[in-house]
């Protein structure tokens, strides 16, 4: 006997078998909703001629609708155990929830008997059965998502009747960084979109709530989850930067988890003592939490190039430059970004076909031009094609001046220069390279000193300058 009670979790505390019927009360909760609507519908349909036949039905979907209503009570006391949950709230919606078995029981016994007595009580009970799941059904609402959850997004006039103040306009996206606020533009939507599902006001899991900045301050069952300039103490960071598979890891039950950046946000954050607002930029934040930010917002070079959606190239324009002996390809299966290769080509570039190139300035993104006799000429035509981040331009007679030609090029990750006259006027040329991540600069003319000084200056930035 005992070994079956341990078996189906009867001994624990509190017990599985319990936290498991607890959690199909929002599930089950919509039978009795559906039949006892349903009776009183059908009842009222029945003193119509036409429906009177329904009438001997009528008590049966009363007692389904008890019988349901008795389930959704059961198992929405054993939720009430395992949950934490604003205890006024509850206690209404608890009560009004054994309201409506009693009146639907009530229902039922009177409709059984059809006597004329009875008509006056039989419709006194069934309003109170339909105002009192209308009632059980918004707490219980309010207590899963909080009790702004229904009129969050409701007009003004409405809001007002129910004595809510207007909404709050939402925060305007950040389109540059200086004008994000530190609160409300970052922390904040972190905390909105992973946490207050369960820190809210009707849900206050571990007695915390993450819904305003006060709260956060004031913490939770365990005191204060936040100090401000000291992360690895806050019990908050600490909840976040556990292993995902950690008991206390945060957001719990496997719900979406921030990503990397979000958590080292919260982090700097914290370090720099927790403000509640103040702009982003003034707390004069590392180059790297600088990254951070703008890759959350949405701001980072990346984001902005390959977030774009680019429109197909000009048909004529692709087929002229094939026929010319470029290789076109495009790059990416969800959108037009191209590579186009004219190094296998047997002629030389000419200023033409780099015009036809500027035409797909929008979609090119490589660009090898290597060994095709290009000239500085050439090189302020390519200076246009602003979208690129791979362009070769080894083995071509092209020297410093053309190089200045191309210091716009603002996505330009991959630059070879191998084999061509460029030299020391390059160090100026290339650190205005500003996304530049490798530069190939073997067999040029630039100096051993000067490709040391660039080292130094520019340690991020991977020189090739020997054969690889
Ligand atoms: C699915 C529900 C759920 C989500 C989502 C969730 N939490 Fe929790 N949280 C809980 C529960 C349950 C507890 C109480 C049990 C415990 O302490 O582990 C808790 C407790 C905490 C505590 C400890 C409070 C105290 O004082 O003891 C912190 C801090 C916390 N959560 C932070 C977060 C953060 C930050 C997020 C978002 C990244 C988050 N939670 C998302 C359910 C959740």
């Amino acid at each position: 006997m005992l070994g079956i009670l341990s078996s189906i979790g009867f001994l624990d505390d509190p017990a599985d078998i319990f936290i498991f019927l607890g959690r199909l009360h929002p599930l089950v909760v919509h039978l009795p909703i559906g039949f006892l609507f349903l009776a009183a519908l059908a009842q009222l349909a029945s003193t119509k001629p036409k429906f009177q036949a329904i009438t001997p039905f009528i008590s049966y979907v009363w007692a389904l609708g008890a019988l349901s209503a008795f389930f959704a009570v059961v198992f929405g006391y054993f939720l009430s155990l395992s949950g934490d949950y604003e205890p006024d709230t509850l206690f209404w919606h608890k009560w009004m929830g054994v309201g409506v078995l009693l009146f639907s029981i009530a229902c039922y016994y009177i409709t059984k008997k059809t006597t004329k007595p009875f008509l006056y009580t039989k419709w006194f009970f069934t309003g109170l059965v339909t105002v009192s799941v209308f009632i059980t059904g918004h707490l219980g609402g309010n207590l899963t998502h909080g009790s702004t959850y229904l009129l969050e997004y409701a007009p003004n006039t409405i809001r007002g009747l129910a004595g809510m103040p207007p909404k709050v306009e939402p925060r305007k996206k950040v389109t540059e960084l200086d004008s994000a606020d530190v609160f409300l533009d970052l922390i904040s939507p972190m905390l909105d979109s992973k946490c207050t599902s369960c820190h809210n006001a009707g849900k206050k899991k571990g007695k915390l709530k993450l819904t305003t900045y006060n709260e956060i301050l004031k913490g939770g069952e365990g005191g204060e989850v936040v100090i401000p300039g000291d992360a690895l103490n806050s019990e908050l960071f600490k909840r976040i930067s556990l292993p995902e598979d950690h008991d206390d890891f945060m957001p719990s039950e496997g719900k979406r988890p921030l990503t990397d950046n979000e958590v080292k946000l919260i982090e700097w954050w914290i370090k720099v003592g927790a403000p509640p607002d103040g702009y982003f930029t003034q707390l004069n934040p590392e180059k790297e939490v600088i990254a951070m930010a703008e890759n959350f917002f949405g701001l980072d070079r990346e984001n902005q190039l390959y977030g774009r959606t680019v429109v197909a190239p000009d048909k004529v324009v692709v087929d002229s430059l094939r026929s010319r002996g470029f290789v076109l390809n495009r790059l990416m299966k969800d959108n037009y970004f191209m590579g186009a290769n004219f190094s296998l080509s047997e002629r030389k570039l000419e200023l033409s076909d780099v015009e036809l190139l500027v035409q797909l300035k929008e979609q090119l993104i490589w660009l090898d031009i290597s060994n095709s006799n290009v000239q500085d000429a050439h090189l302020e035509k390519i200076g246009q094609l602003e979208n690129l981040v791979r362009l070769d331009v080894s083995g071509n007679a092209i020297t410093d001046a053309g190089l200045n030609h191309l210091v716009g090029l603002k996505n330009l990750e991959s630059l070879n220069l191998f084999d061509t006259d460029i030299s020391d006027g390059a160090l100026i040329a290339i650190p205005k390279l500003k996304a530049l991540q490798k530069v190939y600069l073997w067999q040029t003319k630039i100096s051993p000193e000067g490709i040391s000084k660039l080292r130094k200056e520019h340690s991020d930035l991977k020189i090739v300058s020997e054969r690889e």
